[in-house]
Formats: C-alpha cells, sequence, structure tokens
C-alpha cells in the first residue's frame, strides 16, 4: 500500500481521536491529534493568567508562540501519541473542562492558527500520518489521500464526553458538557478562518450508533478501496 495522508475531520466528541489512534495502530502510521495542540495553547494562556472571562490577551500569549515546544511522544503503554508543553506531560490537563471552555477563543486567533497549521504540516512532510481535527482537509492538508468527516447527534456526543469525564478526576455534569459542545461546534464553524465544514471530497461517516471497532471496519473498507 502506498503511503497515505489521512484527514479526519467533524463536531466535538464525534470519536476523531479514537478513530484516528485506531486506524493509526492499524496502518503502523503516527497519529496526531490536531485539537490537543491548540488545548495546549490554551492551557499556557491560561496558566499564565492571559484569560479573562471571554477575553484572550493577545498581546502577552502572541508573542509566546515562537518560544513554545508543543510536540507528541508515543506513550508505549496507552499506546497513545501523547502532548508535551514545554517538557511537561500535558495529556490529561488539556481534556479539562476549564481548557475546553477556552479553547475554540484561542483557536479562532488567526496568528495562533498559523502557528499551529505550521506544525501539523512539518508533521506530515512524510506522510504515513493520521491527523485528526476541524480543518485538516479543508487547510492543513487539503491534497490529503483520504478525508473522513465524522459526524453523530449532540445528544450522543454530550453523552460520550460526560461519560469520559466521569473517569477524570475532573468531572462535570450533562448540562455543562452539552452547552460546552454546542458553544465549541457554533464558534468553530462560524469563524472567519478555516471553519470546521466538510471538505467537498471528504467522505461523511455517521458514527452515532457505531462503536469505536464499527467505525473503524468502516473507514479500513474504504482505504481498501482507494489503495
Ligand atoms: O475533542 P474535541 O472534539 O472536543 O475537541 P478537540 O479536537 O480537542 O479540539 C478542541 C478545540 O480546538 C476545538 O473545539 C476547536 O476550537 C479547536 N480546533 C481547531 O480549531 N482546529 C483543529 N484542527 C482542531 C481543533
Ligand atoms: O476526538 P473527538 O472529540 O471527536 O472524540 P473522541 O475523543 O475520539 O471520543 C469521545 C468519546 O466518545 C470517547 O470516550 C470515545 O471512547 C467515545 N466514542 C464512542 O463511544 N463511540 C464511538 N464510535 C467513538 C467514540
Amino acid at each position: 500500500m502506498r503511503d497515505l495522508i489521512i484527514a479526519i475531520d467533524g463536531f466535538s466528541s464525534t470519536g476523531k481521536s479514537t478513530l484516528a489512534k485506531l486506524l493509526a495502530k492499524e496502518l503502523g502510521y503516527i497519529h496526531i491529534d490536531s485539537g490537543a495542540m491548540y488545548r495546549a495553547i490554551s492551557l499556557y494562556a491560561l496558566e499564565n493568567g492571559m484569560i479573562d472571562g471571554n477575553q484572550v490577551n493577545e498581546f502577552e500569549l502572541l508573542p509566546q508562540l515562537e518560544f513554545m515546544d508543543i510536540h507528541f511522544e508515543l506513550n508505549p503503554d496507552t499506546g497513545k501519541n501523547e502532548i508535551f508543553l514545554n517538557g511537561e506531560n500535558v495529556e490529561e490537563k488539556i481534556r479539562a473542562m476549564e481548557v475546553s471552555s477556552k479553547v475554540s477563543l484561542i483557536a479562532k486567533i488567526p496568528e495562533v492558527r498559523s502557528f499551529a497549521v505550521n506544525l501539523q504540516r512539518k508533521m506530515g512532510e512524510k506522510k504515513r500520518i493520521v491527523m485528526d481535527g476541524r480543518d485538516i482537509g479543508t487547510t492543513v492538508f487539503p491534497n490529503a489521500d483520504l478525508k473522513i468527516f465524522l459526524n453523530a447527534s449532540a445528544e450522543e456526543r454530550a453523552k460520550r464526553r460526560y461519560e469520559e469525564l466521569l473517569k477524570t478526576d475532573t468531572p462535570a455534569t450533562f448540562e455543562a458538557v452539552f452547552q460546552n459542545i454546542s458553544e465549541r461546534d457554533h464558534i468553530d464553524s462560524t469563524r472567519e478562518i478555516s471553519p470546521l465544514k466538510q471538505a467537498e471530497d471528504a467522505v461523511l461517516v455517521d458514527n452515532g450508533k457505531l462503536t469505536p471497532q464499527e467505525t473503524l471496519a468502516e473507514v479500513l473498507a474504504i482505504i481498501k478501496g482507494i489503495s
């Protein structure tokens, strides 16, 4: 099989990272969760007091971007490519609701997007990559070999994320999770730069009633068809 770049986009909690991780394992590829990068930048801004309510202090944050070390390392125990911010593994910290509630504000800042997109393109230089996010098929890799757009109902997505957070140190109510997902979906799909939308050549997969393994099987069948 030739080397591929696989782009997976979609709304929050549709199972993009789950699918990307399973696909990468199956194909021996690298998985990059691009959302984790925007979350890491948001964590940095929060920890350094650069966010007040819905206001991001761009004058303080933007000059810091070039000094930020954001990279991924494979955790052999979990099989997950985990994110590091300035030397610290922040894989769990970035999933807290405090970060979720600010990340879409950070991700719509043009300079933040170009910083993250540059890093993402570098990571894909050698192909053999599965990257998931919002704009991977439309902006980061418009020539990706395969583009998947995942979807599921808002209720199902909130239920998934709520159950996931229950297993962490930072659980939240179903209502708070549902509201956060709806707000992010709105900001992400209406922002000026690289809004979340299905690329014209993306394959739509609705996994509302599918398990992660069933979703994987559906996408592997698509890959068989193109390679
Ligand atoms: O896991 P979940 O779908 O909830 O979100 P995520 O993939 O971790 O992404 C967090 C946020 O980062 C999204 O709500 C977007 O605001 C932003 N994001 C983006 O703008 N572009 C991407 N390629 C990936 C994420
Ligand atoms: O990356 P994204 O925000 O799109 O979603 P995710 O983090 O991959 O998945 C969110 C949650 O939904 C996780 O707890 C997954 O295990 C779960 N999930 C599921 O229940 N069924 C699927 N078909 C896919 C994901």
